[in-house]
């Protein structure tokens, strides 16, 4: 969170004079060798953790802890919680270990990217990325390339449609964030619930295409890498990323990892948050409505919308903020403490798992009242209570997502771009489950047409 709005929040009046341990913290019936597995399963399994995890937080209050066979963790769903958190970080938080991607990086002889990098070798990597990636005024510099595949996006929308209906919309829309690999999703999903080291030395048909999926994503990204350094050798960078490879003392093993990795962390997530953005819409016309007036009023007929534009559209960026907090993308990241830490009523030793639960706060009627409303003009409102910490879909503090403002630019433009030329539309009015397979996603094809304006 910016400096800013985190000294603006208040202290957080949990903070206890004399903390507990952390087999004092509340949590579901932890049973011998399975722990809370068989409940969580009972509660709807691994696709229902979202909904499992509000329950407890419901039932536990700010902070729980629980253990899945014998992975042990602490889930922290308040904002004094994080707050207190972000105010003692260290210099190189890490987040929960990804084993399968270091495993097929050990095999290859890859680097790590800023996802799975820890300590000095991460704030490394993250500082030749951070200071263009995270600063407004350069990523607004990139409207231009953004819009490039917007004009092809928008157009394809009117090409591919069958009475306004899309054929797989969320396909659609990965292919516009970016190619995903649906198959490596998978694989890595298996192997974060089953020892990474079983899979490779039984050399299991998951660890195969495991790695012939990391195989082509490697391939791909340093034929793209090697061409703009190619490039860069003779004349200046002319964009943002080249002038990071340009600038940068990274080898070119960590080039590829990082570039790879950024790809990675970047084309899903936006991919889902334009779909959840797209569903919010159909559902609330009278947002889209005001959101329509603000976007004529703003950028006029003959112009395309550009970064310039949509600093002039506070209902543009309250209506993206709502809907990731009513839909997050990802409902929760972790960090793995790297010294004691007292947290509220309790002193968490190093080594423990925190959960840091966006969904679940973003979900609260004590942070949000109304909080099952799309009201984006809860963001708009003067002397707003909101605490800063209760919004967290980008994560919090050194280690947030570092394409955060990229992906808020990428995704305000395209909503100019869809809602100017399309009325988005529901096509029905049932409830739409959503399921957890990494992200959020909806049980089936989003009931939305696009219609033509
Ligand atoms: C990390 C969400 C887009 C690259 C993260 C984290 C979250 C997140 C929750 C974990 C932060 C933490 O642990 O505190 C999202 C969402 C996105 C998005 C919801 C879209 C709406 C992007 C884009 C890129 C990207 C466009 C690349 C340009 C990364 C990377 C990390 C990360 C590299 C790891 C950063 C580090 O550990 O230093 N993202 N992200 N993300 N994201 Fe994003």
């Amino acid at each position: 969170l910016e400096e800013k709005d985190a000294a603006e929040t208040a202290r957080c009046p949990h903070a206890a004079s004399r903390a507990h341990g952390l087999d004092s913290i509340p949590g579901p019936t932890n049973w011998p060798l399975v722990g809370s597995l068989v409940e969580l399963l009972r509660k709807g399994g691994l696709t229902r953790q979202h909904e499992a995890l509000v329950d407890y937080h419901k039932k536990f209050g700010k902070i729980f802890r629980m253990k899945l066979g014998s992975f042990e963790s602490v889930h922290i769903g308040a904002p004094c919680l994080l707050e207190a958190l972000y105010r003692k970080e260290g210099n190189y938080p890490q987040r929960l270990e990804i084993k399968p991607w270091k495993a097929y990086r050990d095999l290859r002889d890859e680097a790590y990217g800023l996802l799975i990098l820890e300590g000095k070798d991460w704030q490394r990597v993250r500082s030749a990325f951070q200071q263009k990636l995270m600063k407004p005024t350069e990523v607004v510099k990139l409207d231009g390339k953004i819009n490039e595949v917007l004009v092809d996006f928008v157009g394809r929308i009117g090409k591919i449609n069958v009475s306004g209906k899309i054929e797989d919309l969320y396909f659609e829309l990965n292919k516009w964030s970016f190619e995903t690999n649906a198959k490596y999703n998978f694989t890595f999903g298996m192997m974060m619930v089953t020892p990474v080291e079983l899979h490779k030395s039984l050399n299991t048909k998951t660890w195969q295409d495991h790695t012939a999926a990391w195989d082509r994503i490697f391939s791909t990204a340093k034929v793209y890498i090697d061409k703009k350094l190619k490039r860069n050798a003779v004349r200046a960078p002319d964009d943002l990323i080249g002038d990071i490879l340009h600038h940068s003392c990274l080898s070119k093993k960590e080039l590829y990892a990082a570039i790879t990795e950024l790809q990675i962390g970047g084309v899903e997530t936006t991919a889902n948050s334009m779909l959840w953005a797209i569903f919010n819409l159909s559902r609330n016309p009278g947002a889209q409505r005001k959101l329509l007036e603000e976007i004529r009023e703003v950028v006029p007929p003959d112009q395309d919308p550009c970064g310039e534009h949509i600093k002039s559209m506070p209902y543009l960026k309250a209506c993206l903020k709502e809907s990731m907090r009513l839909s997050p993308s990802v409902p929760f990241t972790s960090r793995t403490l790297d010294k004691d830490t007292v947290l509220g009523d309790y002193a968490i030793p190093k080594g423990t798992v925190l959960m840091i639960n966006s969904h679940a706060l973003g979900s609260n009627e004590e942070y949000f009242g109304d909080g099952k409303q799309f009201k984006p003009e809860r963001w708009l409102r003067e002397n707003s209570t909101i605490n800063p910490f209760a919004h967290v879909p980008f994560g919090i503090g050194k280690r947030m997502c570092i394409g955060r403002r990229l992906a808020e630019l990428q995704l305000q433009l395209a909503m100019c771009w869809l809602v100017r030329d399309y009325e988005i539309v529901a096509t029905d009015n049932e409830p739409l489950d959503v399921i957890h397979s990494g992200l959020l996603v909806p049980n089936r094809e989003l009931p939305v047409a696009f219609i033509r304006r």
